[in-house]
């Protein structure tokens, strides 16, 4: 398996794996125009040439972003594909100097796995006045907030 940069020609299986957990109110659905025009955020992991997992790095500032569009595709038996997959996200945040990466996620013990630590949303107020203020689940929110620092 390799981690790479996401394809054009990724954009309908990544709006497909991710679908498929929005539909169990795991995450939030993209759109295929959205998936593409964010792709060069995303990375994907790619097991002889089919893709198995994606991942996105979102910047909110300067030296923060989000990681986001967390999936592996339903039914691959790939263990370490998540893992290998924020690894990633975590070089790519590194090389462009962040000093923080943060998730919101409703799978709280693998990014502790990966070293992050919980916060209160409050914690993200750059997360929560460019989005949360906008989702249907604010004031109500049931995902965890976690951090992790890179310095
Ligand atoms: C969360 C997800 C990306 C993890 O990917 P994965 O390929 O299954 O994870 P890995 O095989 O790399 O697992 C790494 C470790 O985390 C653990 N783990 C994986 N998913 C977990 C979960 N949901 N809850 C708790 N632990 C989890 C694994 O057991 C493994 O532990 P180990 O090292 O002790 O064996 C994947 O399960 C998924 O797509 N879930 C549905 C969508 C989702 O919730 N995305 C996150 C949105 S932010």
């Amino acid at each position: 398996m390799k981690i790479r940069p996401a394809e054009h020609d990724d954009v309908h299986t990544i709006v497909r794996i991710i679908a498929h957990y929005a539909s169990q109110g795991l995450m939030l659905p993209r759109s295929h125009g959205a998936m593409a025009a964010n792709l060069p955020h995303y990375l994907v992991a790619d097991l002889d040439g089919q893709v198995i997992g994606c991942g996105g790095l979102e910047p909110y500032s300067a030296d923060v972003a989000e990681i986001y569009g967390l999936a592996t595709a339903p039914g691959s038996s790939a263990r370490g594909t998540g893992s290998a997959i924020v690894q990633a996200l975590i070089e790519k945040a590194r090389s462009d100097n962040l000093s923080k990466v943060f998730a919101l996620t409703l799978a709280p013990r693998f990014f502790e796995k990966m070293g992050f630590k919980t916060v209160e949303h409050k914690d993200l107020p750059m997360k929560v006045w460019r989005d949360c203020v906008a989702c249907p689940k604010y004031g109500n929110c049931d995902e965890i907030a976690m951090v992790l620092d890179l310095n």
